[in-house]
């Protein structure tokens, strides 16, 4: 049986999240430069957001730029950055047409301006679209966010709109960059590293981690719903006991 006829479409996560890793490594497999290699990653992505939208999952966070990959030698930053601003030109139309919707979470204010211009115009044009939330990371780092999120409420304490017994777990996750979006249930990173790499730390508590060794270029439409595959033949307990889960106690 073809394998996406495998996957059960009743219980697909709501929210997979992706760490795209490999494209170095893969470029240098290939005897090109690191650039060839994000390119080849940037068909990846293509290839997923269509996997993901055909299957019905509501949102995808791919990890496309972190705070820590502001390091990288300059030209590959500048390659990555154009990558970002020639992809959103030529996908977003398709974007439209597949009721795909555009967010982004990060540090945007330390983004080069066109590249800034040209998210935000996407996300204002895919705005009312439906389907699939595809949530870009840019510029993002999970420490970053949660300071962001504590100042936020600190602030409000300060203005006595809350006192600090009010702080919750509710109010840290409205106060997140992703307060509209539900956690992942499902965190995929490729090219066989075995860390979260500063990615949705607070997000990430409850969700199923799948590995693979992969290359980022290298996963495709088969490697995606393998992992989904992977993911529903789990039991997710959330510290029940699976006598509780089976009574649904
Ligand atoms: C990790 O590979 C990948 C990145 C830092 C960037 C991800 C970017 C893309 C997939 C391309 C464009 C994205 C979009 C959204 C159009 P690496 O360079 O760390 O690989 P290595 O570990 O093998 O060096």
């Amino acid at each position: 049986m073809a394998i996406i006829n495998q996957i059960d479409k009743t219980k697909l996560p709501k929210h997979v999240a992706i760490i795209m890793d490999g494209n170095g490594r893969w470029a240098k497999q290939q005897g090109k430069n690191r650039v060839f290699g994000h390119r080849q990653g940037a068909k990846s992505v293509k290839e997923i957001v269509q996997a993901a939208g055909e299957l019905g999952i509501d949102y995808l966070t791919l990890y496309a730029f972190s705070t820590e990959n502001w390091n990288r030698p300059k030209l590959e930053v500048d390659a990555l950055m154009a990558l970002l601003i020639s992809s959103i030109n030529k996908e977003t139309k398709e974007l439209i047409q597949n009721n795909v919707r555009l967010l982004s979470i990060g540090n945007h204010a330390i983004l080069p301006k066109n590249v800034r211009n040209k998210l935000y115009e996407a996300i204002e044009q895919t705005k009312n679209n439906t389907g699939l939330t595809l949530v870009l990371a840019l510029s993002y780092s999970a420490r970053w966010e949660i300071i962001e999120a504590a100042k936020k409420v600190a602030q409000l304490a300060v203005n006595q709109k809350i006192s600090i017994e009010d702080i919750d777990e509710e109010m840290i996750n409205q106060n997140l960059a992703t307060a509209t979006i539900p956690d992942p249930e499902l965190m995929i990173r490729t090219s066989g590293e075995f860390r979260i790499s500063n990615f949705l730390l607070w997000q990430l508590a409850y969700s199923e981690l799948y590995f693979t060794d992969k290359l980022w270029p290298e996963f495709g439409k088969k490697e995606f719903f393998e992992a989904l595959l992977d993911y529903q033949s789990r039991e997710r307990r959330f510290g029940k006991t699976s006598e509780q889960l089976e009574q649904n106690i």
